[in-house]
C-alpha cells in the first residue's frame, strides 16, 4: 500500500538538536520582526513596551511554545493526527491550523517575493525619487483600497518573482524535513544574521541614528497602565513566535526521542526577542536618518511599519543615503531570507497533514502542496487588487483565526481530555531542566483569560468599525468569509477518511507517571500489541 517514502515509513527526523534549533528560529524570526515589532513597540509605549513584551515573552510564548513542542513530540504527527489521537472528535482542530497555514503561505509568498524584487530594484534605484507612487503604481498597479475588487488585471512583476519563490520552496520541501529544511536553515539563518547585522552597524553609525533611538527606547511609563498595550505585547509574541496554529507542533514530531525541550525553548525564545530587538535598533537608527534629513521629528514621520515601512520608507533612506544600493541590498535580502525559512515552516504544516492523510510520499505530497497554494497564491494576489486581499485576509486570519485556534486548544486539550499534566510530565521527562507549576498555571489559566480578552476586543472592532477603509462587502467576503472557508474545510477534511494508519500510535510511557487515564482511543483494537508503540 506504501511507498518507502509514504506516511508509513519510519518518521524523517531533524539530524540534530542544532538543526531543530534553527529551524524554529528560523520559523520565528519572519517579516512579523522586521516589520511589525519595531512600530509596535513604538507606538505603545517605547522603551516601557519593553515590560509587558517580556512578561508577555515567559508567560505565553514560552509557555506555549513548550505546549506546542509537548504535544508534537509526544504525539508524533501532523496537527490533524495529533489532535485525533488525542480525541477522535478533535481532528477538525487539527484541519483548521492547517486551513491557517494555508491561507497565509499564499499571501506569505507574495511578500518574499516582493523582496526578492526589491534586491533587483535597490541596485539600481528604480524607484527614482517617488518610491511610494513605484510600489503602488509601477510595481503593484495598485487599484485603490476603497474601490477594491473581487479580482484584479494580472501584473507580471509580482507574478514571475512569485512563480521563482514557489519554485524554490516547493524543491525545498521535496528535499525533506533534513534533506530540504534542516539544510536551508543552516545556510540561510547565518547570513541573515552576518547580513542583518551588517545593515544595523551601518544604520546605527548615519547621522540622525541617536534621535532615532532615543525616540524608540524612551518610555512612556503611563503605557503600562494601558489595557491595549498589554494586549499589543501579547499579539506581538503570538504573531512572532509562530505559536499555537501548527507550525511548533509539526516542527516538534521530527525531534529524536531523545530531546531536550525546557531549555530549548527558552533558547529559541530568546533568539527571536533578540533579533526583534535588533530589527527595532536597525529600523529606528535608520528613521532617526530620514527624520534628521527632511528637518523632521521622529515621531511626525509615516509609514513607519508594515509593507510601507519596507517598501517605501526603506527606499526613501536608500535613495538618500551614500552607498545606498549596499544597504538595500543588505535589508531586502535579510527580508528575503527571514521569510523564506519562515514560509516553510508555515508549509510543512500542510505538506505534512496532507501527507499523513492521503499516506502519498514526500515528494508527491510537497509537489502537490506547492502547485496548489501557488495557484491560489498567484490567481489571488499577483494582480492589481493583490495588496487589498492580502490585507484584509491577513488581519482577519491573524488577528481572529490564530488567537481563536489557540483559545480552542487550550480548551479541548486542557479543559475537554485534561491532558496537561501529561504535557507537564512529558515536557520534565524530556528536558534537562524542567518547568515548575507556573507552566501548567499560564498555560491553562492566566494566558488563555488575557487570549480570550484580546480576542473579544478584536472582534468587537471589527464588528463595529470594519477593517481599513475598503468597503464592507469586501471585508465581509475576503475577512469573515476567509474564517468561514477555513471552518467548513477543518470539517470538510476530517470527514475524508485516514489512508494511513493514524490510530496505531501510542504515546511513551512517562516516568513517574500511569499514563492511561488520559488514553480514550476510539479504537481499542488499534492499541493491541501488533501496534507499533510508535511510530519513529
Ligand atoms: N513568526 C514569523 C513572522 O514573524 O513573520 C512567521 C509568521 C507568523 C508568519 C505568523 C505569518 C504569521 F501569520
Amino acid at each position: 500500500m506504501s511507498t518507502s517514502s509514504s506516511a508509513s515509513a519510519p518518521r524523517e527526523q531533524w539530524q540534530s538538536q542544532m538543526g531543530f534549533i534553527l529551524a524554529a528560529v528560523g520559523s520565528a524570526i519572519g517579516l512579523g520582526n522586521i516589520w511589525r515589532f519595531p512600530g509596535v513597540a513604538y507606538t505603545n509605549g517605547g522603551g516601557a513596551f519593553l515590560i509587558p513584551y517580556l512578561v508577555a515573552l515567559l508567560t505565553a510564548g514560552v509557555v506555549y511554545l513548550l505546549f506546542d513542542w509537548a504535544l508534537g513530540h509526544r504525539y508524533r504527527g501532523s496537527a490533524p493526527a495529533i489532535f485525533r489521537r488525542i480525541h477522535p472528535r478533535f481532528e477538525p482542530l487539527g484541519w483548521f491550523q492547517v486551513g491557517i497555514c494555508f491561507a497565509i503561505i499564499t499571501y506569505y509568498a507574495v511578500i518574499v517575493a516582493w523582496s526578492v524584487r526589491y534586491i533587483g530594484f535597490s541596485m539600481s534605484r528604480a524607484w527614482g525619487d517617488d518610491p511610494a507612487g513605484f510600489f503602488t503604481g509601477d510595481f503593484l498597479r495598485l487599484i485603490p483600497s476603497a474601490d477594491a475588487h473581487i479580482t484584479g488585471s494580472p501584473v507580471p512583476g509580482v507574478f514571475w518573482p512569485l512563480v521563482a519563490v514557489w519554485a524554490f520552496v516547493t524543491l525545498i520541501m521535496a528535499l525533506g524535513v533534513a534533506g530540504g529544511l534542516e539544510k536551508m536553515n543552516k545556510i540561510f539563518l547565518p547570513t541573515l544574521l552576518v547580513m542583518f547585522v551588517g545593515m544595523v552597524v551601518r544604520a546605527v553609525t548615519l547621522p540622525g541614528a541617536v534621535q532615532g533611538l532615543n525616540s524608540f527606547f524612551t518610555p512612556d511609563w503611563s503605557a503600562l497602565t494601558d489595557p491595549q498595550v498589554w494586549v499589543q505585547a501579547y499579539a506581538q509574541i503570538f504573531f512572532s513566535l509562530s505559536v499555537m496554529f501548527g507550525i511548533m507542533v509539526t516542527y516538534a514530531s521530527y525531534l529524536p526521542r531523545r530531546a531536550n525541550l525546557a531549555p530549548t525553548s527558552f533558547v529559541v525564545a530568546f533568539s527571536n526577542s533578540s533579533f526583534e530587538l535588533l530589527a527595532g535598533i536597525g529600523v529606528f537608527s535608520t528613521l532617526g536618518f530620514m527624520a534628521a534629513r527632511q528637518g523632521i521629528a521622529v515621531s511626525e514621520l509615516e509609514g513607519i511599519t508594515g509593507p510601507i515601512l519596507s517598501f517605501v520608507t526603506f527606499p526613501q533612506v536608500i535613495s538618500l543615503m551614500p552607498g545606498g544600493q549596499l544597504f538595500g541590498v543588505l535589508f531586502f535580502g535579510s527580508l528575503s531570507l527571514a521569510g523564506i525559512t519562515s514560509l516553510v515552516s508555515l508549509i510543512q504544516v500542510v505538506t505534512a497533514a496532507v501527507q499523513e492523510k492521503f499516506d502519498t510520499g514526500r515528494t508527491a505530497s510537497s509537489v502537490a502542496v506547492g502547485l496548489v497554494a501557488a495557484l491560489a497564491s498567484t490567481w489571488l494576489y499577483s494582480t492589481s487588487n493583490g495588496l487589498n486581499m492580502l490585507d484584509v485576509v491577513d488581519n482577519y486570519v491573524n488577528n481572529i483565526g490564530v488567537v481563536a485556534s489557540a483559545i480552542v486548544t487550550v480548551v479541548l486539550v486542557v479543559l475537554v481530555a485534561r491532558r496537561l499534566p501529561e504535557l507537564h510530565h512529558h515536557i520534565n521527562d524530556h528536558s534537562a531542566q524542567g518547568v515548575g507549576k507556573w507552566w501548567p498555571l499560564f498555560a491553562a489559566v492566566i494566558t488563555p483569560i488575557v487570549l480570550a480578552v484580546m480576542l473579544a476586543l478584536t472582534i468587537l472592532e471589527l464588528l463595529q468599525k470594519g477593517y481599513g477603509d475598503y468597503p464592507s462587502w469586501f471585508n465581509n467576503a475576503f475577512g469573515w468569509g476567509s474564517l468561514g472557508t477555513l471552518i467548513l474545510g477543518s470539517i470538510i477534511f476530517s470527514l475524508i477518511p485516514w489512508r494511513s494508519s493514524v490510530d496505531h500510535f501510542r504515546p511513551a510511557e512517562l516516568a513517574g507517571m500511569d499514563p492511561h487515564p488520559y488514553e480514550h482511543h476510539q479504537n481499542p483494537d488499534a492499541l493491541t500489541a501488533t501496534a507499533p508503540q510508535e511510530t519513529r
